[in-house]
Formats: C-alpha cells, structure tokens, sequence
C-alpha cells in the first residue's frame, strides 16, 4: 500500500506548528498503524530528520497511552478500536490521511502527536480511590457482590483513560472519563462510604482542569475504543447532586 500522510509537526508547548506532508510507499496492509509511522520514522531517521513524535505504550488495547486523530476521528475510522489495534487494511490504498494530536485546552500539545495528559491524573487524585484499614488482607468473600453490579461495575472499569472522549467532544468534556472513573467505585459495596463525595471532588476536579461542560453530544460515546456507555454520566451526575445536597439519603445500590 501507499499513502500520503499530513502530519501536525510542533516542536514542543507553545511552538508554532503545521502539517507536514510524507509519502509512505510499500506499506504492509496487515501492519498496525504505528508500526506504518515507525516504518516512517525510520526513513525520516534515515535521511537526517526529525522523527514524528507519538505516545504508544503496551500495542495490545489495553494501556490508554496511544491516541490521535485520524482525519478528525479520534482513534480513526474503526469503532471500539485504539490505534494501536488499528490495521492498515482498514484503509484505501493511495488514501491521504491527516494525522493531529488530541485538541483540548486540557490536553496540552508537547510535541507533534503527543499531549499532556496528567489532567486526568489530577481528576483521579480528587477520588479514584476507596479508603481501607491498613492490616492484614480480609477474607475474599466477607463483602458479597452482586453478579450485576459486578459486571456493571466491571464495564466502567474497562475506561483505560486515553483521552479519545475529550478529544472529540466540541465542549472538551471530560464527563465521560470522570464518570467511569466515579461509577466504577460507586457500584460497589467498598466505594460506598465516600460515594457522594468522590462524585462532588471528581467533578469539581474536572472543571477546575480546564475540561468543559457536557451537552450531550454523545461524541465521547461514539469514539471510546472501550465502548462505555454515557449512561454513566447520567449516573455520575445524580450522585454528584446527592452530594451537593446537606443530610443526603442514600440511595440503595442498583446497576
Ligand atoms: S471513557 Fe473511553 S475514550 Fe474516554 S478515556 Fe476512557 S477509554 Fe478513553
Ligand atoms: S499503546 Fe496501549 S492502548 Fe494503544
């Protein structure tokens, strides 16, 4: 296959960028899209350039570390997919594609396709978290978990924090992330204790990060390589006001 890719070069925060245009010729069609731009790495390497910076990690879908858009779809054209896991038969051969970073004010450009991404960090830090005793390791099965709540648990545990939701959303919301983060403590028994004020500090941790305001564009849906569903968010959302309500009643849990 070849292709001709336009590429967001900037040398680093704050640096002037543009796009670049490179020729990919003889490209594998069962390679993975990273392993096409390290194919060009290497010629540009080869020829005394600078080499197109890009986050990567583990290749296998699972570490949240790759992301860019691909002709403004974050991750690319394939659904449920990262672009690690992305394959160069999904394309046309002689396609032109545009390659950008994440676009959000919360995301900083550090270099080409590469943003700063410890914002979510910081959003975790204000309550991804259950409090425990410090000791001896329980029992397994002292606290019973029900099979739904498990399972539903377990579906906003797949969110793998890439980035992908706040990239394409026109807000730059961050509720998609912030609410898998919350629900997947919230649904179990363990993250009952601190449920409404993980909700009230994560959300307020969001906004205070720079990540906008959700309209229910439903993009974040659309584009997560891990399909979680914006049903959280309606979720997030009602414990985010039973903390902001004084003597809050609890509610019981439910998927
Ligand atoms: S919700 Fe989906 S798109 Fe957003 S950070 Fe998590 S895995 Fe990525
Ligand atoms: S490199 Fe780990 S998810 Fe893509």
């Amino acid at each position: 296959m070849n292709l001709t890719l336009h590429v967001w070069r900037q040398a680093g925060p704050g640096a002037p960028g543009r796009m670049e245009r490179y020729r990919v010729e003889g490209v594998n069609e069962h390679s993975s899209f990273l392993e096409m731009l390290d194919v060009l790495n290497q010629q540009l390497g080869e020829r005394g350039e600078e080499p197109i910076a890009f986050d990567h990690d583990c290749r296998e879908g699972i570490c949240g570390m790759c992301g860019f858009m691909i002709d403004g779809v974050a991750h690319g054209p394939l659904p449920g997919t990262t672009v690690c896991q992305l394959h160069m038969r999904h394309f046309q051969d002689g396609a032109t594609l545009r390659l950008e970073p994440w676009r959000a004010k919360a995301f900083p450009v550090v270099r080409d396709l590469m943003v700063d991404r410890s914002a979510f960090d910081r959003v975790i830090q204000a309550g991804g978290f259950i409090s425990v005793a410090t000791g001896s390791a329980p029992e397994a099965n002292l606290i019973p978990v029900p099979k739904p709540l498990a399972d539903r648990a377990f579906d906003a545990a797949e969110c793998i924090g890439c980035g992908a939701c706040v990239a394409q959303c026109p807000n730059g919301a961050a509720q998609l992330f912030t609410s898998a983060k919350v629900s997947h403590l919230n649904l179990l028994p363990q993250g009952q204790p601190e449920r409404y004020d993980r909700a009230l500090a994560m959300v307020e941790a969001m906004e205070k990060q720079g990540f906008g305001a959700c309209s229910n564009f439903a993009e974040c849906e659309a584009v997560c390589p891990k399909e979680i569903s914006i049903d959280f968010i309606a979720r997030m959302n009602r414990d985010f006001l039973k903390g902001k309500t004084k003597g809050v009643t609890k509610t019981p849990l439910s998927t």
